[in-house]
């Protein structure tokens, strides 16, 4: 077994050299990477649905540099403490496979699912990381069991509570990052005339017990303009970005910020 179900007919996904197939022998093929598009057409909202090319490779070009390294320690820490032995552990919106690596590296035997609606992005984590099967696919219609995995993490990714709470067993945990309020603060002052902090919600998950929420602040020293604007890639703010955002940060040469990350570790009851 896989882990994976099949999307059409939701029976489990067996693999049988270079593809994924079920009993009612649909099958989809690997990428030459490694990882499977489960994400029917006919669920895609545009022909390359979630981050661009673009933006993945901004990503991960800026990750691998290491300035967000204090939180990845921090998460794949919080995941060993809690994990049990041989756990599945699911990357919900993996990304670029980042953290993911790091998670699996802190847990005893894991078995290790991934996903996100990129393919750009679950090519990078496919590339890059071996000792997991990732597949495209939405968190909102997820191709896993219910009640089959013992942790998920979410970075920054669509949180889709209803099928996070179907797939969590009893007393499993998501590990949910969210930005705090002065969470790279000093790029927003660059880029806006009125800057504002972001605001913290606590929302109730159904399901869901939150336990703690961590507070994981570091120094940021962007070294050069290519990844301040990588950075500016990663952030909402690139999606309706400012009059001369660009200009500003390519005038300068890097900038000194603050990232800021709350861990919320949720438990399912
Ligand atoms: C801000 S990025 C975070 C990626 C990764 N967790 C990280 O921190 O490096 C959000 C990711 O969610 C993915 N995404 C957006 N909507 C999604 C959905 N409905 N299902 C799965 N992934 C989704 C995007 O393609 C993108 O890779
Ligand atoms: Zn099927």
């Amino acid at each position: 077994m896989t882990g994976y179900l099949c999307p059409i007919c939701r029976k489990g996904l067996e693999k049988n050299g270079n593809s994924y197939v079920c009993e009612s022998r649909h099958t989809f093929d690997l990428a030459k990477s490694g990882y499977v598009n489960l994400l029917p057409a006919s669920k895609m909202n545009s022909k390359t649905p979630g981050d661009s090319k673009e933006m993945v490779l901004a990503r991960r070009d800026f990750l691998d540099k290491g300035y967000y390294e204090g939180l990845r320690d921090a998460l794949a820490q919080k995941a060993g403490e809690l994990s049990p032995e041989s756990p599945v552990y699911f990357d919900a919106g993996c990304g670029t496979g980042y953290y993911t690596s790091a998670v699996i590296s802190a847990l005893k035997d894991p078995v290790c699912l991934g996903v996100d609606i990129s393919k750009f992005a679950t090519d990078v984590t496919a590339k890059r990381e071996k000792r997991g099967l990732f597949a495209v696919a939405s968190v909102y219609d997820l191709p896993l069991e219910d009640d089959s995995v013992d942790i998920i993490t979410n970075v920054f990714s669509p949180m889709a509570e209803d099928e996070y709470r179907r797939i969590l067993k009893k007393g499993g945990y998501l590990l949910y990052v969210v930005p705090g309020p002065r969470h790279l603060y000093s790029l927003k002052e660059l880029l806006y005339d009125t800057p504002y902090e972001n605001e913290v919600s606590y929302p109730y998950y159904q399901g869901f017990e939150e336990i703690e929420r961590t507070e994981c602040v570091f120094d940021v020293r962007l070294e050069n303009a290519v990844d301040t604007e990588r950075l500016f890639a990663m952030t909402p703010y690139f999606w309706r970005t400012p009059a001369g955002a660009l200009e500003k940060i390519r005038a300068l040469d890097g900038l000194d910020t603050v990232a800021q990350f709350y861990i919320c570790v949720l438990r399912r009851i």
